[in-house]
C-alpha cells in the first residue's frame, strides 16, 4: 500500500493546497493530511481550528482516502508512525526550493527510508500562499476563491473578533 504524509501548517488551508491534494490523492492509497506545527511561525488559528478546517475541505470534496491528522514533533516520526515512505510537499518558485532544500536535507538526515516528492503548484496559484492570504483578509481585501469557502468564513469570523 502507497502511503503519504502531505504535512503543513495550513494557516489556513488554501486553494494551492487543495491542488496539492487533489494531486496526492491520486499517486496514494492513502494520504495523512498533518496539521504541524511549525515554530517559525506565528499562527492565526490554532492547531484544533485548522484540523477542523481541513477536515471539513476533505468532507466537502469527498476524498475517501485521506486522514486528516495533526502532530507535535518530527514529521519523519509522525511518518514512521503512520506507515508513510513518502512526504508530499507543493512547490510554487525557486523561493519554495531553497526552503524545501532544507527541509529535505534535514528530513533525509534524520530518516533514510523517507523520500519527499513535490506537486508544481499550478501557475494560477503560484502566487498564493498561506500568509498571502491572512495579509489580503486582514486588510479587509477579498479571499474568494484563495481558499474553500468554509475557510473564508472562519477568516471572516476571526478578524471580526479581533
Ligand atoms: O506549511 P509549512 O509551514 O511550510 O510546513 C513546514 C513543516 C510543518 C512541514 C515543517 O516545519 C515540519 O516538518 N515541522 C515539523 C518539525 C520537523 O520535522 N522539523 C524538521 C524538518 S525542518
Amino acid at each position: 500500500m502507497r502511503v503519504c504524509v502531505y504535512p503543513g501548517s495550513f494557516d489556513p488551508f488554501t486553494i494551492g493546497h487543495l491542488d496539492v491534494l487533489r494531486d496526492a490523492v491520486k499517486l496514494f492509497d492513502r494520504v495523512y493530511l498533518a496539521v504541524l506545527v511549525n515554530t517559525q511561525k506565528k499562527n492565526l488559528f490554532s492547531i484544533e481550528e485548522r484540523l477542523d478546517m481541513v477536515r471539513q475541505v476533505v468532507e466537502q470534496e469527498g476524498f475517501e482516502n485521506v486522514v486528516c491528522d495533526s502532530f507535535t514533533g518530527l514529521l519523519v516520526e509522525y511518518a514512521h508512525r503512520v506507515g508513510a515512505t513518502f512526504i508530499v510537499r507543493g512547490l510554487r518558485a525557486t523561493t519554495d526550493f531553497e526552503y524545501e532544500f532544507q527541509i529535505d536535507a534535514v528530513n533525509r538526515h534524520l530518516a533514510k527510508d523517507i523520500r519527499t516528492i513535490y506537486v508544481m503548484s499550478s501557475p494560477a496559484h503560484s502566487f498564493l500562499s498561506s500568509s498571502n492570504v491572512r495579509e489580503i483578509a486582514y486588510w479587509q481585501g477579498s479571499i474568494r476563491g484563495l481558499v474553500p469557502a468554509y475557510i473564508e468564513d472562519k477568516i471572516s469570523e476571526r478578524l471580526a473578533k479581533q
